[in-house]
């Protein structure tokens, strides 16, 4: 569990406070450069921080945060020293920054309104679907672009204030894909990365976007822009060359001198805005670089967690309480439609009926954390999930003993690495993912080679976990065929595939991918 070290003070609530630094003066100052007021040579901008605060009967308190940006930056950040500016995943004004394990968490203040619109809506009713193939419908809605730009305009503006004079700040994902260009605009002294940790779609769909040139152009204030997959970076040098008339050459883009805001930007940027007051563009032509790096999982530090007696100890009890069945089969994600749940139920509920699996006692524990919940896609997908099991449970369960046990709940790590120490085969059926680090975490947690993992290949991780039991979550016959092998798969033939991957996970871990990124983008801006 997370320790603060000096924590949030109830009394330290304040409004988003102007950059004490925004004046006249400051507006009449010479246009380059700024005078930088920050500390940190380091600085992470995500949408959140690595810490939610929670509003609970006994008062305000502070949990890990979900998702696996933060689980993976985090360990790359506690080394760093760095400041982590993000939300604080409730509405309402910003505490003053605190340490959290040597981290500073800068937080950064969003209205009710702003979470509807910013959160809620623009990154997670708009961005979320379109980036994932459209697997739902995404919502296009004028106010919420604009209230992206405003928050996003926030997220720059606090970013500036943290960054001391040529310092390297890496911004985080589709939330704030604005950002690069604002900072750049702002300080054009300062190093920056950015990194989209979910798909990057094909133009077909991304050109669906009614702002996809300022998406596009605020990607480009970045040195370096890092994606998970290839097929990731080439859809976006192609949205570049065709939403934003840019030049590319290999894996770089030319950025004109004089790449000004769009009239979107300029309308939004109201003229008492902190933003625009400060912002001055830099008049001069940038090559861009992307890059593809998948991200991964701290190995090391599962690969402890899993040694523990205590986690040890919980694994058999796991399996004690799910009454010693053969075959544990394991579902772990947020309760998202792009993780393809109802699409393994629909696998697992045929198995059943057809009695493919009457030779072995089976019991799939699906653990599908609360998400997004008052996002309509996701409260439908949470009714029809549950739906689905009690059917499942309802037609082939006995008194005592179901065969899935659902939990719509968020767990720490330790219990993590437990039900990955139960579980003989994981199921990860994704039908469409950045990276997937559950299928990462499982692996890393096999310390006896033992285990299967099924894996839809529409993750980014099956482009790295060669020895997994590779899925069309869309084929449920396919599917079905591939968890029965993993199910009965050979003792030597499943130790020889978790091997390699064990390996892979191993070589490639957070730390490595944090250290890649962060060499390729000092590489990028000398070459800028
Ligand atoms: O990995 C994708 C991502 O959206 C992250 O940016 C985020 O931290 C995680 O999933 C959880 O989502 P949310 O912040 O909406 O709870």
């Amino acid at each position: 569990m997370l320790t603060l070290k000096s924590g949030y003070n109830e009394t330290s609530l304040r409004e988003p406070a102007p950059p004490n630094h925004v004046t006249a003066e400051a507006e009449e100052a010479p246009r380059e450069p700024h005078r930088p007021a920050g500390q940190h040579d380091f600085v992470v901008a995500a949408s959140r921080l690595p810490v939610d605060l929670v509003h609970g009967p006994d008062g305000d308190e502070w949990r890990p945060s979900p998702g696996g940006l933060v689980s993976a930056l985090e360990p790359v950040m506690r080394d760093a020293e760095g400041a982590w500016v993000g939300w604080t995943g409730a509405a309402g004004a910003a505490p003053d920054p605190f340490e959290l394990d040597g981290i500073e968490l800068v937080a950064v203040g969003l209205s009710a309104a702003e979470v509807r619109d910013f959160y809620e809506g623009f990154s997670n009713a708009t961005l979320w679907p379109l980036y994932h193939d459209a697997i739902a419908p995404p919502e296009f809605r004028r106010e919420w672009w604009d209230t992206y730009i405003r928050v996003n305009q926030r997220f720059a503006l606090a970013v500036a204030e943290q960054a001391a004079l040529g310092a390297t700040v890496w911004v985080n994902d589709y939330q704030l894909q604005l950002v690069p260009k604002m900072l750049r605009d702002l300080r054009s002294d300062l190093n920056i990365g950015v990194f989209i940790h979910i798909p990057f779609p094909g133009y077909e769909i991304f050109a669906q976007l009614p702002w996809r040139r300022p998406v596009v152009n605020g990607l480009l204030g970045a040195d370096l822009i890092g994606f998970q997959r290839h097929g990731d970076a080439a859809n976006f040098l192609r949205a570049c060359r065709q939403a934003a008339g840019m030049v590319t050459s290999g894996s770089i883009v030319r950025v004109p001198a004089g790449n000004q805001a769009s009239v979107h930007e300029r309308a939004a940027a109201a003229a008492d805005d902190p933003y625009a007051r400060r912002r001055r563009p830099p008049d001069v032509s940038r090559n861009v670089q992307t890059v593809t790096l998948p991200i991964s999982i701290d190995s090391a530090g599962y690969a402890k967690l899993v040694k523990q007696d205590d986690v040890r100890a919980r694994a058999r009890e796991i399996r004690q309480a799910l009454g010693q069945p053969d075959v544990v089969l394991l579902g772990i994600d947020r309760l998202d439609y792009t993780k393809g749940i109802l699409h393994r139920l629909k696998a697992y509920g045929e198995l059943l009926r057809e009695g493919r699996f009457r030779s072995l006692q089976t019991v799939l524990v699906l653990v599908a954390s609360p998400s997004r919940e008052r996002v309509e896609q996701y409260r439908l997908l949470r009714d029809e999930v549950e739906v689905t099991v009690a059917r499942i449970n309802g037609d082939h369960g006995e008194l005592g003993s179901p065969p899935i046990h659902y939990l719509h709940q968020t767990y720490p790590s330790e219990e993590m690495a437990a039900l990955y120490l139960a579980a003989d085969v994981m199921l990860v059926t994704s039908l469409r993912d950045g990276m997937n680090l559950v299928a990462k975490e499982y692996v890393a947690c096999r310390d006896d080679e033992t285990g299967a993992l099924v894996l839809s290949e529409f993750t980014g991780a099956a482009d790295e976990l060669n020895g997994a039991f590779l899925v069309n979550p869309y084929d449920i016959e396919g599917m079905k065929d591939a968890i029965v092998r993993a199910a009965t798969v050979a003792p030597a033939e499943a130790r020889r595939r978790m091997r390699s991957m064990r390996r892979r996970v191993r070589e490639f871990d957070v730390n490595r991918w944090a250290a890649s990124f962060l060499d390729a983008l000092r590489q990028a801006s000398r070459l800028r």
